[in-house]
C-alpha cells in the first residue's frame, strides 16, 4: 500500500453471502479513485455480545481487531439493511463496542441503508453516529429503498440512479477525509 493511499473500512450490516448491501460495498470499492483502498471488515460475526462490564481496552481479541481496523482507517462506510424496523443486531453490537474506545470519534464516515424500506434504521444510524462523534459529511448519508430491485443475482448494481448516488457518497466521504487531512 502506498503512503498516500486513503484507507476506507466498510462495515456490512448483512451477514448473507449474497447480500445486496455487500454488492453496494463491492461497487463502491471497484469504482473508487485509484488512491482509495476499500476493505470489508470480515469479523463482525465473531464479536462477543456487548457487555459494558467487559468493555476495557484490549479486553477481547475480536474487539481489538475491530477497534484497530477502525483506528487505522481514514474513513468508514457502513452499509446495512433494516431488520424489524431497526439496525441489524450484529452491526449495532459492533458499534456498541466502539463507544468506550472512542474509535469512531472524529472519524469521517458514510452511512448507507439499503433495504426494502429502511427509513427507521437509517434515522437510527444517524443518531448512533452522532452519539459516537463520527463526522458524517452532508451528502455522505444515503437511503436506498427497494434494494432487491436495484441489484441483480450476480451482485451487480443495475440501477443507474443508485450507482450515481453511491459515487456521490464516496465523493462526500473523500471530501470529509481531505478536510481532516489537508495536503501539505
Ligand atoms: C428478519 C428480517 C426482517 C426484515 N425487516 C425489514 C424491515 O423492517 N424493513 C425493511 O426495509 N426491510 C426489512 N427486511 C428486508 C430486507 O431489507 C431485505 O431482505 C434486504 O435485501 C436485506 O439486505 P441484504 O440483501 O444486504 O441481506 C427484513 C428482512 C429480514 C430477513
Amino acid at each position: 500500500m502506498q503512503a498516500n493511499t486513503i484507507r476506507i473500512l466498510a462495515l456490512c450490516g448483512s451477514l448473507r453471502p449474497n447480500s445486496s448491501n455487500h454488492a453496494l460495498i463491492q461497487f463502491i470499492s471497484a469504482n473508487a479513485p485509484a488512491v482509495v483502498a476499500c476493505t470489508l471488515f470480515e469479523g463482525i460475526d465473531c464479536l462477543p455480545h456487548f457487555n459494558p462490564d467487559l468493555d476495557i481496552l484490549d479486553a477481547d481479541k475480536a474487539v481489538k481487531h475491530l477497534r484497530d481496523a477502525i483506528s487505522q482507517a481514514d474513513g468508514v462506510i457502513v452499509c446495512t439493511p433494516e431488520y424489524a424496523f431497526g439496525v441489524p443486531g450484529s452491526l449495532k453490537n459492533a458499534l456498541d463496542w466502539t463507544v468506550y474506545s472512542g474509535s469512531l470519534h472524529g472519524k469521517p464516515a458514510a452511512i448507507i441503508t439499503a433495504s426494502s424500506s429502511g427509513e427507521k434504521a437509517h434515522t437510527a444510524l444517524l443518531h448512533i453516529f452522532t452519539a459516537l462523534g463520527a463526522s458524517v459529511a452532508s451528502g455522505a448519508a444515503l437511503l436506498v429503498p427497494y434494494i432487491r430491485t436495484k441489484v441483480n443475482n450476480q451482485g451487480e448494481v443495475t440501477d443507474e440512479a443508485t450507482r450515481q448516488a453511491l459515487l456521490r457518497v464516496m465523493d462526500a466521504l473523500l471530501g470529509e477525509i481531505n478536510k481532516e487531512q489537508p495536503n501539505p
